[in-house]
């Protein structure tokens, strides 16, 4: 439920602007309060007459409608929410704010804000992929805002692919997400996932089978439980969670920088399978077949970024927790390895082909610990998710 919970939402110029009167309609019937901000391109799709009938509030339209000034000034309607929901979020919208514009109503309050953004972004499929929607994406995930969608199928300009604006529904349970509060509200919790992946030339890279699934099972989970997750990760291709903070990288190095970028958290989940090395000195230009016959890779070592926060002299997160993948003597090693990194706990599991864990949905995790090493029956990833946020909010609760 969202029980007077107040909800800020910028509808913006696109034709999944018909959806967001639905929305509006279920977040009522949850308790939440809408307060509705409409652009002047999404009063094309939708009329301010439905949108404030279904709110059961005014909408918003205009920076310098003096009247709106007078009631409640731009900076305070911005503050007066506990989220601000932009949906849907236009090419247009979104790269308004990660160029930092305020030239109308919704882009200021956006900039204005102090209170958590999700935005649900809708465009046609070229507009979603093009390098400027990509590079804004990434701006905006950086600055922390939340993303929910898109999806993928039909749009209403007659083509294919991701650009649908989520449903209703899953802008509602991102919301609930957002706004959770259970044991982990007020905790901040970093989660790592994915694998990395390590250039060899522009074209190429070497990568490992990590599918992200476990690490976005964890994130959710801790969301769920009210935690503020940021969660980095590298070129996964599981969907990435609601409601958590995300920062994409590729690589290992950069990585290791998003996380230092990340601290101090309360706790930190090293869940991504990163690359043990990469290649020392990348070429810029691709490598060519006919110059100098076949390539010799040269390797470097990648930095530990488990190691590295296990060992922080100043500011180490409360509880650190790394994942150890194995394919033998899977306790001894990861026994080992926990001694060996210096982290809390470390979650084994066995990753031989047979297991059918890499990838899979399944997993068979051993929680190893100062009291030793505790086997959990082969289980779901969400369920393996949802044991460690509980037992993180348990450790959490008492240190
Ligand atoms: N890890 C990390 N940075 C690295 C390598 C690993 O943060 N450069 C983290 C992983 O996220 C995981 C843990 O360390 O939580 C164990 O990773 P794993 O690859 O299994 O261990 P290795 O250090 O590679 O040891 P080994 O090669 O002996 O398996």
């Amino acid at each position: 439920m969202l029980t007077d919970k107040r909800i800020l939402l910028i509808i913006a110029g696109g034709i999944a602007a018909y959806k967001s009167l639905d929305l509006i309609r279920q977040l009522r019937k949850r308790g939440a309060w809408v307060t509705p901000v409409l652009t002047k391109a999404g009063a094309e799709f939708v009329t301010p007459l439905a949108v404030s009938a279904l709110a059961g509030e005014k909408v918003y339209r205009d920076l310098f409608d003096l009247t709106d000034e007078a009631e409640m000034g731009h900076i305070q309607l911005s503050r007066s929410a506990d989220l601000v929901v932009v949906a849907p979020a236009t090419a247009d919208l979104m790269a308004k704010m990660a160029g930092g514009h305020a030239n109308d109503l919704a882009s200021t309050l956006l900039m204005a804000t102090d209170t958590p953004v999700l935005i649900a972004p809708a465009m046609n499929v070229r507009m979603w992929e093009h390098p400027a929607t990509r590079r804004n994406i990434a701006t905006l995930r950086g600055d922390g805002v939340m993303v929910v969608g898109p999806n993928e199928g039909d749009m209403a300009c007659g083509e294919y692919g991701p650009g649908r604006m989520s449903e209703p529904e899953e802008i509602v349970n991102a919301i609930e997400t957002a706004l959770a509060e259970g044991p982990l509200a007020g905790r901040r919790i970093l989660v790592t996932s994915g694998p990395t992946h390590e250039p060899i030339d522009p074209v190429r890279y070497i990568a490992n089978r990590s599918s992200g699934a476990q690490g976005t099972a964890i994130a959710r989970a801790l969301a769920v439980m009210g935690a503020e997750v940021v969660f980095v990760t590298g070129p996964a291709d599981a969907e990435r969670p609601e409601g958590v903070h995300i920062v994409e990288v590729q690589t290992a190095q950069e990585m290791l920088e998003a996380v230092q970028g990340v601290l101090p958290v309360d706790a930190a989940i090293f869940a991504a399978a990163v690359a043990d090395w990469r290649v020392a000195s990348a070429s810029d230009s691709k490598l060519k077949k006919t110059k100098g016959g076949i390539p010799a890779l040269e390797f470097a070592e990648n930095p530990d970024i488990l190691a590295t926060v296990s060992q922080m002299e100043a500011g180490r997160p409360g509880l650190v927790i790394g994942f150890a993948a194995e394919t033998d003597d899977v306790i001894a090693n990861a026994t080992s390895k926990r001694a060996r990194k210096g982290c809390d706990w470390i979650v084994a599991n066995d990753v031989s082909p047979e297991t059918g864990v890499m990838g899979g949905h399944e997993n068979a995790v051993t929680l190893i610990s100062d009291e030793g090493a505790e086997h959990w029956p082969r289980m779901g990833k969400h369920e393996v998710a949802h044991q460690l946020a509980e037992r993180i909010a348990t450790a959490l609760g008492s240190l």
